[in-house]
């Protein structure tokens, strides 16, 4: 019976256009999943039996009903694993009341939109699993260039005009709208530059530097307009976020594609974050890595944040640690790279799909790099998601 009324809710709720095997966003836990046959997703029939949760729907393909299933995450590769089979919990006497209403923010579409153009590819060879990634949308790949795939394609190096008048990489970013990038507010101005605001964002590069060939082929877009976040007060260490908008729109490939934004308020299952970076932690000392680095670094909870950060309070800073930003790093110290360069993310892989990644902070300020028992402090995404979202899409 359970079966069969799952069933008919289903087909009374039909309206909504992913394909089968396509990703989407499952709206209970804004999480992403595959979209999937009703009938072979365990979790959406456990859900509705028993706490009445009622599935994200993908489309109606002949007789099957596809929904959102968050089953599987490996079958999007070439290769089937089954679920773990789960003891059923006794039903709760109540569906458990959801925080926030069930609408799904215009950056989690916008997640699930982008998302879809990437799959994630599993080859199992004698138990080794290696994922490839590869961005399947077809009208993109008429230029038919063979760009090596970033590590991190949504990576941003933000450039200003410098007194040779070439172009000094002084900041980092995040892509993540065709024609936004993500970014520290610190990152505005810089005053020993020609011109003192940025003024191109270059990405899909690995190496900054133009004459050293690493197989990018990186892209440099000009900058139409700044948009500090409206409570940003230099030098403060608060509402450290900027967006720059950029004068064209990026056609997503393979080694340039945007990030996800974490909407959550707290990180979940993950503890630690990837910092990258090309190694300045801040403009003055114009010290640059030309090479992208990479950091694996522990996220701590914003109780441990404000006690070990309170002595490290200033004029700047004055309350020390706020909710609105994010402390990382390795307490032990001597990791040999840096966390990472003003405004470059903080970011954590999709468990679903391993070639999505969602930026949960922005680099915001350390006290210095690799320091022992001292994290760095980062702007929170999910705080200015309102904000964000109202500059990057304001249509909604
Ligand atoms: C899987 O990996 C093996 C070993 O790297 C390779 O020889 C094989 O071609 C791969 N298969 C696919 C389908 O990519
Ligand atoms: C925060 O992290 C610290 C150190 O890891 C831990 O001892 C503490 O229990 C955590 N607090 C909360 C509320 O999770």
């Amino acid at each position: 019976m359970e079966v069969l009324s799952f069933f008919i809710l289903v087909i009374t709720q039909l309206g909504y256009s992913q394909k089968l095997g396509e990703l989407c966003l499952k709206q209970n836990t804004r999480t992403l999943g595959l979209c999937t046959p009703a009938a072979r997703c365990e979790s959406a029939k456990r859900e509705y039996a028993l706490n009445r949760i009622i599935p994200t729907f993908c489309e109606r393909f002949e007789t099957t009903i596809v929904v959102c299933c968050s089953d599987n995450t490996l079958s999007i590769g070439s290769v089937n694993v089954q679920p773990p089979t789960q003891p059923l919990k006794a039903p709760s006497p109540e569906p458990v009341p959801r925080p926030t209403n069930n609408e799904l923010r215009v950056s989690e579409k916008k997640c699930a939109e982008y998302s879809n153009d990437v799959v994630e590819n599993i080859n199992v060879t004698a138990g080794i699993s290696t994922s490839k990634c590869d961005y399947n949308k077809q009208h993109l790949i008429v230029g038919g260039e063979d760009a090596e795939r970033g590590e991190f394609p949504h990576m941003a190096a933000i450039g200003w005009i410098n007194l040779e008048g070439t172009y000094s990489f002084l900041c980092g970013g995040s892509l993540i709208s065709p024609n936004f990038v993500m970014t520290a507010a610190h990152c505005s101005k810089y005053a020993k530059m020609r011109i003192p605001r940025p003024v191109i964002v270059r990405l899909g590069d690995q190496n900054i530097k133009p004459e050293k060939f690493d197989g990018a082929n990186p892209i440099d877009v000009k900058i139409k307009s700044i948009q500090n976040h409206p409570l940003y007060k230099s030098p403060g260490k608060y509402n450290d976020i900027m967006l720059l908008e950029l004068e064209t729109e990026v056609k997503f490939e393979a080694a340039i594609r945007p990030a996800c934004l974490w909407s959550k308020p707290d990180f979940e299952e993950y503890t630690t974050a990837v910092a990258t970076g090309w190694g300045i932690t801040d403009p003055r000392t114009q010290r640059t890595s030309d090479e992208l680095r990479k950091v694996s670094l522990s996220l701590f909870n914003n109780s441990f944040c404000k006690s070990v950060l309170t002595p490290k309070r200033n004029r700047n800073w004055p309350d020390g640690f706020r909710d609105t930003q994010v402390c990382a790093g390795e307490l032990r110290g001597g990791k040999d790279t840096c966390q990472g360069d003003s405004g470059s993310p903080l970011q954590v892989v999709s468990r679903q799909n391993k070639c999505i990644f969602y930026v949960v902070a922005v680099t915001s300020f350390g006290p210095g790099c690799a320091l022992k028992g001292t994290p760095a402090i980062y702007t929170r995404v999910s705080s200015y998601l309102d904000w964000i979202e109202s500059v990057v899409w304001p249509e909604g």
